[in-house]
């Protein structure tokens, strides 16, 4: 695909060759994201970062990822706070905010909404989340981080294992996930949730279709057997008719130390696109994890940085530009999340 001006709305855009454009772009921004320099390529550019759900790490990273790259941020985040509460349409909203901003980050409770406020767009707009459907940020920098993971083990994505539980029926980020692994080859999957939260069949399909070995489980220590990753979700409760239909699936499959060191091969990674329920009743990762090494949900949320600075300097055109704009940094630093060793 062609980044420049161009939306970010599915994973179905990307080819091999666009994502390990991506990841090495991403590579790139580490100096800057550790604050070992600075650099003001996109000094004048303004950011509008719309947020209609709520959001803490995809709307930081993301107004964090163009601040890094010296551009200014501009949030919206509630519909009540903006004139769609007054109902002005998308398509009005979007030609309004495209004279104000250079780029544009959307998240949104309706399937498809990104995608039609991008058509009235003027400028490249990036789906932070379009309710149940995509989110294909979240997809890269997970990708992102498998590939990291796997480079400590010796292995790359092919031939990958990989458990993922919880909610697969309304979780956007396994949805895009998938859609994103399917394109390697041979890829294991063990899709672990309660019958009723499945993941969609078309995804399903779609990777059979593709060769991948796509296998069903109700059962979380089945699943989570011989396999290189557990990626944990937790129930989407806001997508659930009402409290007490969510609350049937609370707690169903909770994944802590004693269950890892019984039912996972010892170097399993954990991920989680986060946020984890951590209230006592639902615990789908557990705490008593924080220390175990290959808990690599606080990597994953470093990454997302490096993967958004990646897409904003690929779409803006300035990925071959970053270096020459540089600048020392003059304040106290504090240490970064560890990367695992390569
Ligand atoms: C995810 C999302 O919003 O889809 N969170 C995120 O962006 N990191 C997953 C979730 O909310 O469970």
């Amino acid at each position: 695909m062609i980044f420049k001006g161009s939306h970010i709305l599915s994973v179905d855009q990307f080819t091999r060759a666009d994502i390990e454009k991506v990841f090495t772009t991403a590579d790139e921004m580490r100096p800057y994201a550790q604050r070992e320099c600075i650099t003001r390529v996109l000094n004048g550019a303004i950011l509008g970062n719309l947020f209609f759900e709520p959001s803490t790490r995809t709307r930081i990273s993301f107004g964090c990822a163009f601040n890094l790259l010296g551009g200014e941020v501009r949030e919206t985040t509630e519909v009540k706070a903006s004139s769609l509460a007054k109902g002005e349409s998308l398509h009005d909203t979007a030609r309004v905010l495209s004279g104000y901003s250079d780029i544009a980050v959307m998240r949104h409770p309706e399937p498809g909404s990104v995608a039609e406020y991008a058509v009235a767009s003027r400028v490249p707009v990036i789906n932070g989340g379009d309710g149940p459907n995509e989110h294909p940020s979240q997809a890269l920098l997970d990708l992102y981080t498998v590939k990291l993971e796997m480079a400590t083990r010796g292995q790359g994505i092919d031939g990958l294992r990989i458990a993922l539980i919880g909610d697969l029926k309304n979780g956007r980020a396994v949805h895009s996930l998938c859609k994103l692994l399917g394109m390697y080859t041979k890829v294991h999957f063990k899709l672990v949730s309660p019958p009723q939260l499945a993941a969609p069949e078309e995804i399903i399909v779609a990777l059979i279709a593709k060769g991948h070995r796509v296998e069903i489980c109700h059962e979380l220590e089945e699943g989570i057997h011989h396999v290189d990753i557990l990626y944990v979700t937790r129930t989407q409760e806001e997508r659930f008719e009402n409290q007490e239909e969510a609350d049937k699936y609370r707690g169903l499959f909770r994944v802590n130390q004693s269950i890892y060191t019984e039912h996972c091969e010892p170097n399993t990674v954990i991920m989680h696109p986060l946020p984890r329920d951590s209230r006592s009743a639902a615990k789908e990762l557990d705490e008593d994890l924080n220390q175990n090494p290959n808990l690599a949900i606080f990597r994953q949320t470093d990454n997302g940085v490096l993967v958004r600075m990646a897409l904003f300097a690929l779409i803006l055109d300035v990925a071959d530009k970053v270096h020459d704009y540089v600048h020392p940094v003059t304040w106290y630093t504090a240490k970064r999340e560890p990367v695992p060793n390569q």
